[in-house]
């Protein structure tokens, strides 16, 4: 017995040590138009996990680029689904980071993945959570090109949702009963459509341990910025702009954005920069913390 107790004495120490300073993985989900071996978005993840001491896996849709354009939200949140089903390394529980459009497809990953391993913490940085009014900005180039012909001939038509991304998330407030008929991906999530609530979604949503929403103050490709912290325009106008707190999302708490927010578990944040924009400190504030291995969970 006394040789023995303490070799299990440093087997029992050496369990809880690994157990205590296992940190959660993450995964990053970039934008429209980007992809993971692009410079930036390479940079970020390398980062966040230098700075966490966490693993990090930017999670790619197809080939990124042309699928970030054209493939649908809703299919880009189940391949995403799929692959982190697969990944072992996400099985106790992970986190994630959203870039702009990839906040969409964060959403669908949340609510829609049937199965899916848990996710526990979930920044969001520039995320059109509330819809966007006009497609983001997208310079010159026969993308752009090819994306404004399809938006100005009818967003809400079948062949747009179809092949167009951005059309899933493009919640034109004059244009309230096509948005809610036929827009592919953003009533669903966001459970606005009435009589076809799913609490479920609500559930999931509100299961998280925090929600950091990130909006840059300079942000103008994504209309109106405050949709970064699900803040959006009334039914059938464009003024005035409503804060989260005032809208029906909120207030009859449709996904559980109040619940989460009651419960202190949903961080408002404001940053300096444009769209996608974040200074290092910044993101050591706000990202880091949420990011570094959960300490005495046993
Ligand atoms: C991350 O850390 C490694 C090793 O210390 C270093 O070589 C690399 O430059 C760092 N990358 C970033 C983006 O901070
Ligand atoms: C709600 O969503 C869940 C999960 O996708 C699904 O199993 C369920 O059938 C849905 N409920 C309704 C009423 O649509």
């Amino acid at each position: 017995m006394r040789l023995v107790s303490p070799f299990f004495t440093y087997i029992i120490f050496v369990l809880i040590f690994v157990h205590v300073s296992h940190s959660l993985p993450f995964i990053v989900l970039h934008g429209i138009g980007d992809e993971c071996s692009s410079r930036g978005t390479t940079k970020f993840t390398k980062s966040l996990s230098n700075w966490s001491g966490s693993e990090g896996y930017c999670i790619e849709v197809g080939n990124g680029f042309w699928d970030s354009w054209f493939t649908p939200i809703g299919d880009q949140a189940q391949i995403v689904c799929d692959k982190v089903k697969k990944m072992e390394k996400l099985r106790q529980g992970y986190n994630i980071v959203g870039r702009s459009q990839g906040n969409l497809i964060a959403r669908g990953v949340i609510q829609f993945c049937e199965g899916g391993p848990p996710v526990k913490n979930y920044i969001s940085l520039g995320g059109p959570h509330a819809g966007i009014a006009s497609i983001p900005l997208c310079g010159s180039g026969i993308f752009c090109e090819l994306a404004n012909i399809l938006i100005q001939s009818d967003a809400y038509s079948d062949p747009v949702q179809e092949h167009l991304a951005p059309s899933g998330y493009l919640k034109i407030p004059s244009n309230m009963k096509g948005y809610l008929d036929k827009c592919s991906f953003l009533p669903k999530v966001n459970n606005e459509k009435p009589g076809e609530r799913n609490s479920t979604y609500k559930k999931r949503f509100s299961s998280l341990d925090n929600l950091i929403l990130i909006m840059s103050e300079q942000d103008n490709v994504l209309v109106p910025k405050e949709t970064s912290w699900f803040g959006y325009y009334p039914d059938g106008a464009y003024t005035p702009l409503l804060p989260a707190q005032k809208t029906k999302l909120y207030t009859e708490d449709w996904i559980g954005l109040k619940t989460l927010d009651d419960a202190g578990r949903v961080k408002f944040v404001k940053v300096t920069g444009g769209h996608l924009g974040i200074s290092d400190e910044d993101m050591k504030k706000h990202m880091v913390p949420y990011l570094v291995s959960q300490k005495w969970k046993i």
